[in-house]
C-alpha cells in the first residue's frame, strides 16, 4: 500500500486529482498539502468511504505531508491567463518548484516525483538540478507529466476521423484508434510532437492532418481562452494526471504496464545516451518518450517510436529540440545561477 502526497491539492487540478486518487484501491494514505485550504479539502474527501485515509496539511507542515510518501504529485503554482504562454509562468512557478523539490529532497528523497506545474520543459530541469545540488538525485524518479497532450491527441484524432469520408473509425472502435497515437518531445506549443502510428489515419485526414497537429500543440490555449481569465485546463488535466499516477501505482504493485511517455532527464536513464544519439543531439538532456517502469521508476526508455517517424514528424522533432534546448537551459540556470 502506498502513501501518495499531492502538493498543490487545493487548486483547480489538485482537487479533482485528489478525488480520483481517493478512489484508487492502491492508495492507503492520501496526504494533501497546499499553502491554503488543504485541511478543508482533506476533510471533504475523508467522508468518501473508500479504504484510504486522507490527511490535510497546512502551509507550515510540508514535512508531515511528505514524510513516508512513495509518490509525490505536484500541481502547485499559477496557471495561464489568456495571452500567456507556459513560459510566462516561469517567473513565479520556478521558485515554487525549487522550494517544493528542496522539501522532497529533505523529507521524501526516495519518492517518485510527478511534476505537473508549468512550464514542464523548465520545471523538470529545475527539479533535477536542485536534487543534484542536494546530492539526492535519483533520475528515474523525476517525471514531467505530459499525459494531457496524449489525452488530447487521442480525442482529437478520433474526432477528426469521424468527420472524414471512408473513415477508419467505421471499422475500428475509438479505444483502438486512440492506441495509434502518442505524443513525444516536450509540453509546450511546437515542442509537442504528436505521432500517428498508423499511416492509414494520416492519409484519411488529408488536409485536416495539419489542423489536428495544431490542435494537439495548442489545445491548451482553447481552454485558457474559453475560461476567460479563470485559469487553464483543470478537469482534463486531473484525468491525465490521474492516468499517469495510476500507471506508477500499478508498476509499484508489480503489475505489467505498457510504456507511457514522460519528460525525463536522459543522461540519468540507463539507455539515455543512446537516445540522445538517436535524436542526433547529444546536448539535449531532456525529452519525453515512452518509458519502461520498474517499481514505479523509469528504468529505460522505449524509443521504438523514433524508428518509424514520417518526414513531417522528423521535422517536428527537430523544431521541438531547438525550442527545448532554450527552456531546459533556463531551468538549469535558475538553480545553478542561484545556488
Ligand atoms: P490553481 O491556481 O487552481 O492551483 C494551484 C494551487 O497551487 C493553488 O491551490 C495554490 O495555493 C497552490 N500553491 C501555490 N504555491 C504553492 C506551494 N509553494 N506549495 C503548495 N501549493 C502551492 O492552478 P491549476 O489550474 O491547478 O494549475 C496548477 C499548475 O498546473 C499550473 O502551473 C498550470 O500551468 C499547470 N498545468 C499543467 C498541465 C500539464 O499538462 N502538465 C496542464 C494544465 C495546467
Amino acid at each position: 500500500m502506498v502513501k501518495v502526497c499531492v502538493v498543490g491539492a487545493s487548486g483547480g487540478i489538485g482537487q479533482p486529482l485528489s478525488l480520483l486518487l481517493k478512489l484508487n484501491p492502491y492508495v492507503s494514505e492520501l496526504a494533501l498539502y497546499d499553502v491554503r485550504l488543504a485541511p478543508g479539502v482533506a476533510q471533504d474527501l475523508s467522508h468518501i468511504n473508500t479504504n484510504s485515509n486522507v490527511t490535510g496539511y497546512s502551509k507550515d507542515d510540508i514535512e508531515g505531508a511528505l514524510k513516508g510518501s512513495q509518490v509525490v504529485v505536484i500541481p502547485a503554482g499559477v496557471p495561464r491567463k489568456p495571452g500567456m504562454s507556459r513560459d510566462d509562468l516561469f517567473k513565479i512557478n520556478a521558485g515554487i518548484i525549487k522550494g517544493i523539490v528542496t522539501s522532497i529532497g529533505e523529507y521524501a528523497p526516495n519518492s517518485r516525483i510527478l511534476i505537473i506545474s508549468n512550464p514542464v520543459n523548465s520545471t523538470v530541469p529545475i527539479a533535477v538540478e536542485q536534487l543534484k545540488a542536494m546530492g539526492k538525485l535519483q533520475p528515474g524518479n523525476v517525471m514531467g507529466v505530459t499525459t494531457l497532450d496524449i489525452v488530447r491527441a487521442e480525442t482529437f484524432l478520433v474526432d477528426y476521423l469521424a468527420n472524414v469520408k471512408k473513415s477508419p473509425t467505421r471499422q475500428y472502435d475509438k479505444t483502438a484508434i486512440s492506441k495509434e497515437v502518442t505524443v513525444i518531445g516536450g509540453h509546450s506549443g511546437k515542442t509537442i510532437v504528436p505521432v500517428v502510428r498508423n499511416e492509414l489515419y494520416i492519409d484519411s485526414l488529408q488536409d485536416q492532418y495539419a489542423e489536428f497537429i495544431h490542435r494537439v500543440q495548442f489545445g491548451g490555449d482553447e481552454v485558457v481562452k474559453a475560461k476567460d481569465g479563470a485559469g487553464s485546463a483543470t478537469l482534463s488535466m486531473a484525468l491525465a494526471g490521474y492516468r499517469f499516477t495510476e500507471t506508477i501505482l500499478r508498476s509499484i504493485h508489480r503489475e505489467a504496464t505498457t510504456p507511457i511517455p514522460t519528460f525525463v532527464y536522459l543522461p540519468g536513464i540507463s539507455n539515455g545516451r543512446q537516445i540522445q544519439k538517436k535524436l542526433r543531439n547529444e546536448a539535449l538532456e531532456y525529452f519525453s518518450l515512452p518509458v519502461r517502469l520498474v517499481d514505479g521508476r523509469v528504468s529505460a526508455i522505449d524509443a521504438s517510436v523514433l524508428d518509424h517517424l514520417s518526414a513531417k514528424e522528423q521535422e517536428m522533432v527537430h523544431t521541438a529540440i531547438q525550442e527545448l534546448l532554450g527552456s531546459i537551459d533556463k531551468g538549469k540556470k535558475f538553480v545553478i545561477g542561484s545556488s
